[in-house]
């Protein structure tokens, strides 16, 4: 089965041709970051402006990439929520009116399922069930995956997303957005143990998620040393950075072990940050679990990952109407 992906959720248009939910014949993605990076974060009505140029070129070209034709297409997936409902409703209504003038079946797709899946875009994917960590800039959470199409979530943040966190610390720098590569920059060459960082994690429920409290640890930090901290933002940036990593790799394995799994994913945006990499397979190695993490270019958000999920709901013959819609929050999937 050969499907076009479709992923308009965020900030990113992205349009992927795969295989049997494995073979990516080309996988195309434009981000806007030049257009948000002025504003210190992602502004939805140009967003949505954006995606409506580069749709057609964007799927014109990943069309072209995979070497196929039009007609040896069999569906067309697309990101269905949670996000921006301007941006979603551009890759969504497109790929309706894509596959009514294909004749092919249409698939909406969650954006989160598809990051999880995003580890079978690897050789090596792990077997089911698994305990997939989802870290993004919209969302932390653990789920405990027993199919492509069934996870139950194990815990959340009951605030910032990781992904955030790390964008709102990087505009309290002026760093600018996004942040999470540019404060895995600045932490390579500071010493995470010289600012010390709360690690919040939440005994009472140990598979949910609060980094609202880092970041305001790492806010009065600056206020209290206005005049010595421009000097001392590597360092800055390595304690944050840990603690969120400690956090995040602890509570993963800990779930890992709650649900007696072997194998173990991280996946979503923050995904790519080096030192969580590491954490994650050093702690992993101690307690004998294998870890799977996409590679940099199916961390963030990607097309592959929603053509991929799309095949396997339409393997078990699921369609979406041409009258369904988006949404914009989880809770109302
Ligand atoms: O999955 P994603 O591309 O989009 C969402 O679904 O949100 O994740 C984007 C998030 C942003 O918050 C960005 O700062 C973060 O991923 N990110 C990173 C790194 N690269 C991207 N965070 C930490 N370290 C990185 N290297
Ligand atoms: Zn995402």
């Amino acid at each position: 089965m050969i499907i076009l992906g479709i992923e308009t959720s965020c900030d990113e248009t992205a349009a992927a041709i795969v295989i049997d939910g494995t073979t990516v014949l080309s996988s195309i993605v434009s981000s806007q970051i030049d257009v948000h990076h002025s504003y210190g974060g992602v502004v939805p009505e140009l967003a949505s402006r954006k995606h409506i140029e580069a749709i057609v070129p964007v799927v014109n070209e990943a069309v072209t990439r995979s070497g196929i034709c039009l007609a040896e297409l069999d569906a067309v997936a697309a990101t269905r929520g949670p996000g921006l409902i301007g941006s979603l409703l551009v890759g969504f209504t497109f790929a309706k009116g894509y596959s009514r003038f294909l004749r092919r079946p249409f698939i909406g797709i969650n954006h989160l399922e598809g990051h999880v899946n995003s580890v079978f875009l690897e050789p090596d994917p792990p077997p089911f069930p698994f305990v997939a960590l989802l870290v993004s800039g919209g969302h932390t959470s653990l789920y405990y995956v027993t199919s492509h199409t069934e996870m139950e979530c194990m815990g959340q943040t009951r605030d910032d997303a990781a992904g955030e966190a790390f964008d709102k610390v990087s505009r309290m720098l002026g760093l600018g957005y996004p942040g999470g590569g540019v404060i895995g920059r600045y932490a390579e060459k500071g010493d995470p143990k010289k600012i010390l960082f709360p690690r919040p994690f939440l005994p009472k429920s140990p598979n949910d998620f609060s980094f609202s409290g880092l970041k305001t640890a790492v806010n009065r930090y600056i206020q209290s040393h206005e005049n010595e901290y421009k000097d001392r933002i590597s360092d800055i940036a390595a304690g944050f950075q840990e603690s969120v990593v400690d956090v995040l790799a602890s509570k993963l394995i800990q779930a890992a072990m709650e649900k007696k799994c072997a194998h173990i994913a991280v996946v979503g945006g923050v995904a790519a940050n080096s030192r969580l990499r590491d954490k994650v397979t050093k702690a992993a190695g101690k307690k004998k679990l294998t870890v799977h993490i996409p590679s940099i270019e199916y961390c963030g958000d990607n097309a592959a990952m929603i053509a991929l999920t799309g095949y396997h709901y339409l393997e078990k013959g699921e369609e979406s109407d041409l009258d369904s819609d988006v949404y914009s929050r989880v809770a109302q999937f």
